[in-house]
């Protein structure tokens, strides 16, 4: 066996309050990743639809980096080509990088039987997120890894951990991100009245994912005083959208990961008219890409048969 193919799905981060140590996995939409290894040595890298103008250099590329640090750590002397067929929409937020990366790192550590356990694997294929994003974030590919619902539990050692969600349907309204960085604008200094007010935030989205009650979730998900407040200034519609689909029924609704995309749980006799209500004020943005109906997944990145 010198070749995989592997499905590496979408994922949102933060999950509301937790930000950088939450993020969910969704069953669509997903990109499919072709690892194989080769007698020359090097990172070949090439995508199929790259719409967006994905590096194919691998060291600009969050697949390559990841890989190259694989290879580096075990001194593989085999070379690797990846192969990304891109099927997720360019939206921002949608952890499409995290999918690339963990499926690559997934892929090699079985081809190469180097049978790492999870937080290596996860915390291999964060180094490729350096390349997208500047910061090793772990939760979009710690989610794309492992499915469901993960939490990070240590830094430093990384010790990340899953738990299983229902699988709530989903209304991705994927955009791309809007200008301006929004993660250097984001800080933790919030005073000391809402820093207690957030770890109780987090500590209910725990307790709700616990419960597995989805009403319980999508309230707990909706709050947050870290990144919402920049990320959804950058989002036109979003806080309007925000109130508008809860009052349609929704769960709750955040922005996703790093934005502009925004994701909202509901239940599934709402999605359609919940999907038709995004679409109507999102595609309004020239940001706006598409929007998904999905839901989430306990199932990360999985091979599948050539
Ligand atoms: N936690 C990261 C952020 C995820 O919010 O910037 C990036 O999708």
């Amino acid at each position: 066996m010198s070749r995989l193919i592997i499905k590496g799905p979408a994922t949102s981060a933060n999950v509301g309050p937790g930000y950088d140590i939450f993020a969910l996995a969704l069953d669509e939409p997903f990109d499919i990743i072709e690892v194989e290894l080769s007698d020359l040595p090097g990172i070949e890298i090439s995508v199929e639809n790259n719409q967006t103008g994905i590096p194919l250099d691998p060291k600009k590329n969050v697949a390559g980096v990841a890989a190259q640090a694989l290879i580096d750590r075990y001194s593989i002397k085999q070379g690797v080509k990846i192969l990304i067929r891109k099927n997720m929409a360019s939206g921002g937020g949608m952890g499409t990088t995290g999918a690339s990366a963990s499926a690559t790192i997934f892929g090699l550590n079985k081809l190469l039987n180097l049978n790492l356990l999870d937080n290596e694997l996860i915390e291999l294929a964060s180094l490729g997120e350096v390349a997208s994003g500047g910061a090793a974030h772990v939760d979009n590919v710690a989610a794309a890894m492992l499915g469901g619902f993960v939490f990070v539990k240590s830094f430093d050692p990384l010790d990340v951990k899953k738990m299983e969600l229902p699988e709530m349907p989903v209304v991705l309204a994927a955009m791309r991100k809007g200008q301006g960085i929004t993660r250097g604008r984001i800080t933790y200094d919030i005073g000391a009245e809402k820093l207690k007010e957030q770890m109780a935030m987090v500590a209910g989205v725990v307790h709700a994912v616990h419960l597995k009650d989805p009403m319980t979730f999508g309230k707990a998900i909706s709050k947050d005083y870290i990144h919402e407040h920049v990320r959804g200034a950058t989002i036109p519609g979003y806080w309007e959208v925000k109130k508008q689909t809860v009052e349609m029924g929704a769960f709750g609704c955040t922005v996703s990961g790093g934005g502009s995309s925004v994701i909202t749980f509901c239940p599934k006799e709402k999605q359609d008219e919940i999907a038709d209500y995004m679409h109507r004020e999102f595609s309004k943005s020239p940001d706006f890409v598409r929007i998904y109906k999905t839901k989430v997944s306990n199932t990360g990145v999985q091979f599948i048969n050539p």
